[in-house]
């Protein structure tokens, strides 16, 4: 898709890789719809994007709100007339054993990332279904593609999401509107401190928003993994089950807290 004119709705664009991909969305072009709760990070954002030249809009949106996700809709077609990008990137942290996390902490996850993300799309979805165009974008994690201990309620959330991605890629695609899930490994963020992960392993935050859009730029569908190159670890998974499992246990116990 080409970006220059575009009119992007970014949910989390308040940090991270929200903000990130926000600010590189505009710098391609688009005009940029910031969604979070946090409303005056999203002004500081919109004031970055617009000192280089930039166009964006802030709305303040909790995505657990379906009457929230219904006002943003409505202003996004009052300012705009059209959504073309939906980046479906808000999300919450939910690591830890199960036994330590309260019921209310594993709804809010669930509600968060699981929740959010499917009523925003069905939200959107009439306006892109209209003009036969559009391309989604459901921010997942690697924790989407491999169960790991530690992660019991994070994993299931973007397995989840991964699941309603590829599900409404063969749905949307003959009707136009590309489906995506963008599944990156661990970044440090401010949700996300990954402390105890070694730092071989943690990649820039700014690596997931260039992924985020290329995809868009280049129409990947259904599904990206950053870093790439993961092919023989779901190989080596779907292959010898038992072989990966031993792997994930002898792995996990050195990698203690491991989140994303
Ligand atoms: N960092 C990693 O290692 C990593 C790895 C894989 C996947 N991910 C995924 O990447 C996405 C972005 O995370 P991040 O690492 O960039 O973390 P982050 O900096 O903590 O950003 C999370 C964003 O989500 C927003 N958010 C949280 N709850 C919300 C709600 N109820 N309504 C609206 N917005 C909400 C936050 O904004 P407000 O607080 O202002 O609402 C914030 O902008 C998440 O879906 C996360 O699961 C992260």
């Amino acid at each position: 898709m080409e970006l220059e004119g575009a009119v992007a709705v970014v949910t989390g664009a308040s940090s991270g890789f929200g903000e990130l991909t926000a600010k590189r969305l505009a710098k391609r072009g688009a005009t940029v719809v910031l969604a979070a709760r946090r409303v005056e990070r999203l002004e500081a954002v919109a004031d970055q994007i617009g000192s280089r030249g930039g166009r964006s809009l802030v709305v303040g949106c909790d995505v657990t709100s379906l009457a929230d996700l219904q006002e943003l809709r409505d202003r996004v077609d009052e300012a705009f007339g059209r959504c073309d990008v939906l980046v479906n990137n808000a999300g919450v942290a939910g690591g830890g054993s199960l036994e330590s996390l309260s019921p209310s902490t594993i709804e809010r996850v669930v509600r968060v990332n699981v929740l959010g993300v499917m009523l925003c799309t069905r939200v959107f979805l009439p306006m892109m279904l209209e003009r036969s165009r559009g391309h989604i974008v459901n921010v997942a994690s690697l924790a989407g593609r491999f169960a790991t201990p530690g992660a019991s309620v994070y994993g299931a959330t973007k397995h989840a999401v991964v699941a309603f991605s590829e599900a409404l890629y063969y749905e949307l695609r003959p009707r136009g509107i590309r489906v995506t899930s963008v599944n990156p490994g661990f970044a440090r963020t401010e949700g996300f401190p990954q402390t105890h992960v070694p730092r071989l392993l943690v990649m820039r935050a700014d690596r997931v928003a260039r992924a985020i859009v290329r995809a868009i730029e280049n129409d990947r569908a259904p599904e990206v993994n950053v870093p790439r190159g993961l092919g023989p670890l779901e190989a080596f998974r779907v292959l010898t089950p038992p072989l990966y499992r031993w792997g994930v246990r002898t792995v996990s116990r050195r990698l203690p807290g491991t989140r994303a």
